[in-house]
């Protein structure tokens, strides 16, 4: 088992990776006010995962509510949220019961907000199942559902207590998931870890192939930098970089997420497009050299990742992008790339420019 801890004061947390940690009760129990847990899953995680997750709790004496919810990016809204308050309410729940997500960023991400919200806020806990919430959603607090208007647009900070990442579950995970969740490992490449883009180029195949070990360390690295971005900007308050570097390729993905409706594009698929845009929109202002580009591209499609957007015009994906949380005083603030492995923020793009690098990206 590898382990990590996000640095937040009496806040902080500890990040467990490796296989067969569903069953080790004993990693949970130390982090429970009472013997007392719901666990969030849905209709696909469940059947696989949460008898494994739940038997050796009950063994252990700990009383578990099992709430299954239906599976899908487009079911992370406030009816959705609202079944699991239902649930948590008619079993007579109290503010001592600890939350556990179990699944994806979907499912992480609606417990995460029902723990935040639930008699005012309740402790909970991350078992993340797929590569995307295992390298990016369950750390860092991010919690929330999406609006018909904007994706994560309802939500709150509100960190857990604990991430358990068993990276055996990646075994029944279908390969176009695999592939969303490398979208946000190369991110940590592009943005602030070059040493690690180079390493995932080599390693590719091996992790296209579900090899356990080259899983195992490209979780870990991504945990780690996503850990020391987190504890030095928790809420993203930074007025440049900062923790708003970890959305590069996510204004213009949410665009297409939005645009499409949830659930035609993986979140991961629109990362990787909205990356390629990114990289295009930086090579237009001087920065990244075309070579640049094409090794950007070419790892995504290694990835069998889309590098190029979905054709929803350029003017309304600026209206889209208008609606982002990346937008501050009216002013469109792009997370771009200076050069590969170093990120910025930058509010100056002219107008024209964008829209020269999302048709560019475009068919
Ligand atoms: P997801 O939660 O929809 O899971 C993808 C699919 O895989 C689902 O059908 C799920 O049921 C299934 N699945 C999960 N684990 C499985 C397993 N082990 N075996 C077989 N099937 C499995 O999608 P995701 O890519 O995990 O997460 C995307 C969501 O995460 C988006 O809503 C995005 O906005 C959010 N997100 C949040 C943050 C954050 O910081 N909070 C960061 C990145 C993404
Ligand atoms: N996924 C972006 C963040 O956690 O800040």
């Amino acid at each position: 088992m590898r382990s990590l801890n996000v640095r937040l004061g009496a806040r902080s947390y500890p990040i467990h990776i490796g296989p067969g940690l569903l069953t080790q009760a004993e990693l949970i129990l130390p982090h429970l006010r009472t013997p007392r847990v719901a666990i969030v899953s849905n209709e696909t995680v469940a059947p696989l995962y949460l008898d494994k997750l739940a038997a050796p709790l009950r063994a252990a004496g700990v009383q578990v509510t099992e709430i299954i919810l239906p599976d899908g990016e487009a079911h992370k809204n406030w009816e959705t949220l609202n079944r699991i308050f239902d649930q948590l309410l008619a079993e007579r729940c109290d503010r001592s019961t600890t939350l556990i997500a179990l699944g994806g960023g979907v499912i992480g991400d609606l417990t995460g907000f029902a723990a935040a919200s639930y008699q005012r806020g309740v402790p909970f806990i991350q078992v993340p199942t797929t590569l995307l919430a295992q390298v990016d959603s369950s750390v860092g607090g991010k919690t929330g559902i999406n609006h018909p208007r904007g994706k994560n647009m309802i939500g709150a900070f509100w960190q857990p207590q604990l991430v358990l990442a068993d990276t055996d579950t990646l075994q029944t995970l279908p390969a176009r998931e695999l592939s969303a969740g490398l979208a946000e490992v190369i991110k940590y490449g592009l943005i602030r870890d070059l040493p690690f883009l180079a390493w995932l180029e080599a390693q590719m195949d091996a992790l296209l192939a579900c090899d356990g070990s080259a899983l195992a360390q490209a979780i870990e690295r991504s945990c780690q930098n996503k850990a020391e971005v987190v504890a030095a900007d928790e809420l993203e308050t930074a007025k440049e970089g900062g923790r708003a570097l970890l959305n590069l390729g996510h204004t213009f993905g949410h665009a297409i997420e939005t645009g499409l409706g949830y659930g035609q594009w993986l979140h991961g698929e629109a990362v990787a497009a909205g990356m390629v845009m990114a990289a295009e929109l930086s090579h237009r202002l001087g920065w990244l050299d075309a070579a640049a580009v094409a090794r950007l591209s070419q790892l995504l499609q290694r990835a069998a990742l889309p590098v190029r957007g979905a054709a929803l015009g350029a003017e309304r994906y600026l209206e889209l992008m208008g609606h982002d949380k990346k937008v501050i005083a009216g002013k469109l603030r792009l997370v771009l790339l200076r050069q590969l492995g170093e990120a910025v923020t930058y509010g100056e793009a002219p107008r024209e420019e964008i829209i020269a690098a999302i048709e560019a990206c475009c068919d």
